[in-house]
């Protein structure tokens, strides 16, 4: 579980995000394509270029997805459920695919707000997407 200062840490990142998490994770994402390219793989139907607006409509889905698990720290399994079943039983994504979104991910927000990334934020986040992991992954065999 998440201790009360990690998730007091995630929460006060995400409140100064504010409205650009989105922003954040379409750049995860061009990140995650860019450095592991067997990612892409699981995207063959959108257009991926940098810039790509379909990627970005992805990305804010993502973002909304993050933001109701920051929402639901304590209730992760629940609220991540029907994701959980989307990317094993229909997309068949290969789990190990989450871990390098959210390695881009942390990459991407420590860029953007290198005065925040203490050690200690980056643990707590890291633990965070952790949690997420985990709940997406829960619905694999
Ligand atoms: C779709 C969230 C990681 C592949 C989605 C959707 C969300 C989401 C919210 C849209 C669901 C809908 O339209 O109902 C997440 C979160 C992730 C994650 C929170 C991890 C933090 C990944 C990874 C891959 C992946 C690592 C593969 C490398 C896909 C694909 C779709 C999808 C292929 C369908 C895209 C489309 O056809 O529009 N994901 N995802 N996801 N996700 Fe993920």
């Amino acid at each position: 579980v998440l201790s009360a200062s990690d998730t007091a840490a995630v929460r006060a990142l995400w409140k100064k995000l504010g409205n650009n998490v989105g922003v954040y994770t379409t750049e995860a994402l061009e990140r995650t394509f860019l450095a592991f390219p067997s990612t892409k793989t699981y995207f063959l139907h959108l257009d991926l270029r940098p810039g790509s607006t379909q990627v970005k409509a992805h990305g804010q889905k993502v973002a909304d997805a993050l933001t109701l698990a920051v929402d639901h720290l304590d209730d992760l399994p629940h609220v991540l459920s029907a994701l959980s079943d989307l990317h094993s039983h229909k997309l068949q994504v290969d789990p190990v695919n989450f871990k390098l979104l959210s390695h881009c991910l942390l990459v991407t927000l420590a860029r953007h707000y290198p005065g925040d990334f203490s050690p200690a934020l980056q643990a707590s986040l890291d633990k965070f997407l952790r949690h997420v992991i985990l709940a997406l992954a829960s619905g694999y065999p």
